[in-house]
């Protein structure tokens, strides 16, 4: 009866596509009021006044919140409580799209219609959104990491290396600002009863949003009820607390009612983070034996204004690790524009910085006529160079073997323009994935009842990745029932805590905790088996009993947990169990890897450019399902065809404006983009980093697919871009 690793429907399939499954906005709040949000239409100076008799004159209008009337929050700057882009506490605007007033009112239409009519007057201030223009301006970041690490690193002597190199690199590699698109956009409806607030919000964090939200409100965390059942996509916009939820919740306790927030498809381009443009300067080299010497990858990306606190693109992190190179240095650096906070956006730092390190990787292994696998195998990295441990474990060289043999690798002609299919050129091109296993301190409930129901709770998330049903396998296996007898709780904030589903770690976090908390309900049961007077298994040890459909089985007999659950007058069983694995991390250096194999067509005429066929192997630790793990390669890699050839957010220089603040003009892959996914997930059954072996599969399979797309279009065409998106105008010579 295991389910583990089998390609199940997901559990909650059938509520969502009855409509049953309800999101954050979908909730039948009684007496809901809605609200709008007014921005900024400068992107620099401040708020001069606002003439508001228009808008209050509208019908059904029952507020108007401005900075002059806004209540006051308890903004802090830390970690756990970082505001974002500013909550209506000052008049003083930092980017063309700011928060500056909500118009609240009985429908939506009235809302929407004296938010227009809501005149603010401006003094405006210069201001810079490009970047590029302001890179003498460049900072060192103070928070990189937490605080954690420097934003630098260095080992061996990279310059002296670089110097003595045979064949060497130096290029700038440039990825652009990138915006979330989830289908469903952020939504939030906040009530108060007294002092007490509840939110149902879309959230990739209800634990973080409650102590947020309760640190803006000067109120306990207990105060603070966060729901979040359905999340209709993520991919790091929703990892944070961003204004709109307290906008919502600050509107609901100015008109005591509760209020209904939901953003625009534009505004989820100014209300929730963004990938940061970077510009990274490599320098590598290599001796003429095809082994890198040096490797220096200087790393900036743009940041907000500086009083929003930080966000840093890691981009030199996985360049840190990758390769077995003894002589690496990496910087970071920050530039303040007039935009709002960059933020977390599916693997942030390895996508963007993976594209950069994977496309000079194949840039040198041009320059020294190797096989970019081979150049890759050359310098495989055994242990982690950086963290000086070895990795819990890394099937790397097996992903290359079985996607290269699947892909058919070997019959790669190397010369640049030498494939060709019916009028097209024909590109290879490859790439390393790694992304780090995340684990952070997760709960976790179950009870399992005289019926032979088990129930299990943990305060986590799904963001339409497949929690609900990845974590009632694990729960089934454990306790010996099919996975229709397992109901998963989760995205309330009264549940058991679980860290945020962001960084890949769901899986890695919560899988182990409901492993642990099945075994100590089985114990408890194994316990009341053996103390059970009319089995007499007193002698029985643990170990040798098992559960099986509901059942206690031993050596000699059997016995229904109901029937031991009635002998002993209770009516179910119930454990709770933590787990906090960073031991692990102490003796190991935790990632996943993998190798993706693209074949682009090209259109020598046209410069159209189209991923025909992709082959993509991972070690992603145990694969809990195989179904919903294959959904996180075809949706990862479908985000990677998009950065590396149609994602880039366009602003307009005079305003500070985002001009393309819609999926028809910022332009996302659909299915003509994308080709048949193959993927193959290698076995391994280490469990150095946790119980189950699990790994994450979120964010990998996005990483190093732009530099494969990359490397295969320099193969069909001999021309090495190195900015993102490709487009066709970059590939006509
Ligand atoms: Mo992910 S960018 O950590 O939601």
């Amino acid at each position: 009866m295991a389910s583990i690793g089998k390609p199940l429907d997901r559990v909650d399939g059938r509520l969502k596509v009855t409509g049953a499954a309800r999101y954050a906005a979908e909730f039948p709040v009684s007496g809901l009021v809605h609200a709008v949000l007014v921005q900024s239409t400068i992107a620099a100076g401040g708020i001069a006044g606002f003439d508001l008799a228009e808008a209050q004159g509208m019908p059904g209008v029952l507020a108007i919140i401005t900075p002059d009337n806004a209540p006051k929050l308890r903004v802090k700057q830390s970690s756990e409580q970082m505001v974002k882009a500013p909550l209506l506490q000052d008049r003083a605007i930092i980017y063309n799209g700011q928060h500056v007033a909500v118009v609240v009112a009985d429908t939506l239409d009235r809302a929407l219609a004296a938010a227009a009519r809501v005149r603010v007057r401006y003094h405006a201030a210069e201001h810079v959104t490009a970047m590029d223009a302001v890179l003498h301006q460049a900072y060192v970041p103070t928070h990189f990491r937490n605080g954690e690490r420097s934003p630098d690193s260095n080992r061996g002597d990279p310059a002296g290396a670089f110097d003595s190199g045979a064949v060497k690199l130096d290029a700038t590699y440039i990825t652009p600002v990138e915006h979330h698109n989830p289908m469903e956009p952020h939504a939030t409806i906040a009530r108060w009863e007294g002092d007490k607030l509840t939110v149902w919000t879309a959230t990739q964090g209800i634990s973080g949003a409650q102590k947020t939200l309760a640190g803006l409100f000067g109120i306990d965390p207990k105060q603070v009820r966060v729901l979040c059942p359905f999340v209709g996509g993520g991919f790091g916009c929703k990892g944070n607390t961003w204004p709109p939820a307290t906008l919502a919740a600050m509107a609901a306790q100015v008109v005591q009612k509760p209020v209904k927030l939901v953003l625009t498809r534009a505004q989820m381009f100014t209300s929730n983070g963004y990938r940061p443009r970077t510009i990274q300067k490599l320098q590598f080299a290599a001796d003429a034996g095809g082994k890198l010497v040096s490797m220096r990858h200087d790393g900036i990306s743009q940041m907000s204004q500086p009083v929003l606190g930080e966000f840093v693109e890691p981009v030199g992190l996985v360049t840190e690790m990758l390769y077995a190179c003894p002589n690496v240095a990496v910087t970071h650096r920050l530039v303040a524009v007039n935009a709002g906070l960059p933020t977390y956006i599916r693997a942030p730092g390895e996508a963007s910085g993976n594209f950069a390190l994977e496309s000079a990787i194949d840039e040198l292994a041009v320059a020294l006529k190797l096989d970019p696998l081979e150049f890759r195998l050359r310098n495989y990295a055994e242990q982690d160079p950086h963290e000086n441990k070895p990795f819990a474990s890394k099937m790397l060289r097996e992903c290359y073997r079985q996607g290269a043999e699947s892909f058919g690798w070997l019959r790669r002609t190397p010369e640049p323009r030498s494939m060709r299919t019916g009028g097209m050129l024909v590109g290879w091109g490859m790439a390393t994935s790694t992304y780090p296993t995340n684990q952070r301190p997760a709960q976790v409930r179950v009870r399992v009842a005289a019926d032979g129901m088990v129930l299990v709770q943990s305060g986590t998330q799904d963001l339409g990745t497949g929690t609900y049903t990845v974590m009632s396998q694990v729960a089934a296996d454990t306790l010996g029932v099919p996975v229709e007898r397992v109901r998963f709780e989760l995205g309330d904030s009264t549940l058991p805590p679980a860290p945020v589903s962001g960084g890949s770690a769901t899986v890695p976090s919560v899988a182990p905790a409901v492993l642990a908390a099945c075994q100590a309900v089985r114990a408890k049961i194994f316990d009341l088996a053996r103390g059970d007077a009319q089995l007499g298994w007193h002698d029985v040890p643990a170990e040798a009993l098992r559960l099986e459909n509901g059942a206690v089985i031993a050596p000699r007999g059997s016995v229904p947990i109901a029937a031991l659950l009635a002998r002993a007058g209770r009516d179910a069983v119930e454990a709770k169990a933590g787990v906090a694995l960073e031991d692990s991390a102490k003796h190991y250096s935790r990632h996943a890897f993998g190798a993706q194999f693209a074949e682009v067509l090209i259109d020598p005429d046209l410069g159209s450019i189209r991923v025909n066929r992709w082959v993509a192997a991972f070690d992603a630790g145990l694969v809990l399902n195989a179904k919903t793990a294959h959904s996180q390669v075809i949706g990862g890699i479908t985000y990677g065809i998009g950065m590396a050839l149609l994602e880039a957010t366009q602003v307009d220089a005079e305003t500070g404006r985002i001009v393309n603040a819609t999926i028809a003009e910022y332009l996302v892959p659909v299915n003509a983009d994308v080709p048949d996914i193959q993927a193959i997930f290698v076995a391994n059954d280490e469990r150095n980093s946790n119980p189950l072996g699990v790994k994450g599969v979120g964010e990998l399979p996005m990483v190093g697919v732009a530099a494969a797309i990359a490397n295969a279009v320099y193969h069909a065409t001999g021309v090495r871009v190195r900015k993102l998106p490709i487009r066709l105008e970059d590939v006509l010579v």
